[in-house]
């Protein structure tokens, strides 16, 4: 039986005090709809986005990976499913995690999938931990990313992998055009009318215009140590996948 408990957070406690912000009361308000208004608004997209970057990690067997802003856990699960690995994942979020703990319980998968509550500002976590870690959608959102970023390094193994999964905008100018008419404009209406929450689903194309993108993020992870570092991105841009390694 693999060891998954507290000996792994910094302080040797599983549950550290999380102080509320906007934004993670944002996600606990709109998290009982927000599988569902994922799927809709990417047209199931989103499920190949996270396919995509999971395959980037690599999950081998036998492997420890954090997947930071877990949300309601659909990384986190994938990964464990692909790779029978280990997976933490961390969230401010008290009631995406609930959301995502009862998916964990509910495929039986509490031995593989761990869920703690956490910021990414100051991951509650030992240094030199993880074989690679992964944030889908979540960077976009992280109040400090500069400091996130170095976090996700500390606790990286030396080769650690980090696989950043975010939001972009194609680079065709009409494709570009479109596609934000649809971001900007039409989601947001959707979005506020299904989830019943008045700016959260503008919040999320602002979100993603002022999110650095494409060179400008590469760097962040190269001024955080990172080495290797590359982008790609899917489906005409929309999305893009950031990599990097941790120096062996
Ligand atoms: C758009 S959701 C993405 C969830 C999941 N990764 C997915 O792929 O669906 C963003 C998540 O990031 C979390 N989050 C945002 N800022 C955070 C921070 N500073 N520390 C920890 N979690 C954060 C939110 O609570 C939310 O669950």
């Amino acid at each position: 039986m693999l060891d998954m408990s507290p000996p792994q957070t910094k302080q040797g406690f599983s549950a550290p005090v999380v102080r509320t912000n906007p934004i993670q009361d944002m996600f606990n308000a709109v998290a009982p709809r927000y599988d569902f208004l994922n799927g809709l608004l990417s047209a199931g997209f989103d499920r190949y986005w996270r396919k995509a970057a999971v395959n980037k990690l690599e999950p081998i067997a036998n492997r420890l990976f954090l997947d930071l802003a877990t949300g309601t856990a659909d990384i986190a699960l994938e990964l464990a499913l692909r790779g029978k690995s280990r997976v933490i994942g961390v969230d401010f979020s008290t009631a995406m995690l609930e959301l995502g703990k009862n998916k964990v319980k509910a495929r039986n998968m509490q031995s593989s999938v761990q869920l703690f509550p956490g910021a990414a500002e100051n991951l509650p976590l030992k240094s030199n931990t993880f074989d690679g870690a992964i944030s889908a959608f979540g960077a976009r959102n992280f109040a400090d990313i500069n400091h996130a970023i170095h976090e996700i390094h500390r606790v990286l193994k030396p080769q650690g992998k980090i696989v950043i999964l975010e939001f972009s905008f194609p680079r065709n100018g009409f494709l570009q055009w479109l596609y934000r008419l649809y971001f900007e404009k039409i989601l947001p209406v959707m979005g506020r009318w299904i989830s019943g929450h008045k700016n959260a689903y503008s919040y999320l194309p602002d979100s993603v215009g002022t999110f650095p993108k494409g060179e400008k993020f590469a760097s962040i992870l190269k001024g955080a140590g990172f080495e290797s570092v590359g982008f790609k991105e899917l489906t005409f841009g929309i999305t893009t996948i950031y990599t990097g390694l941790k120096h062996a």
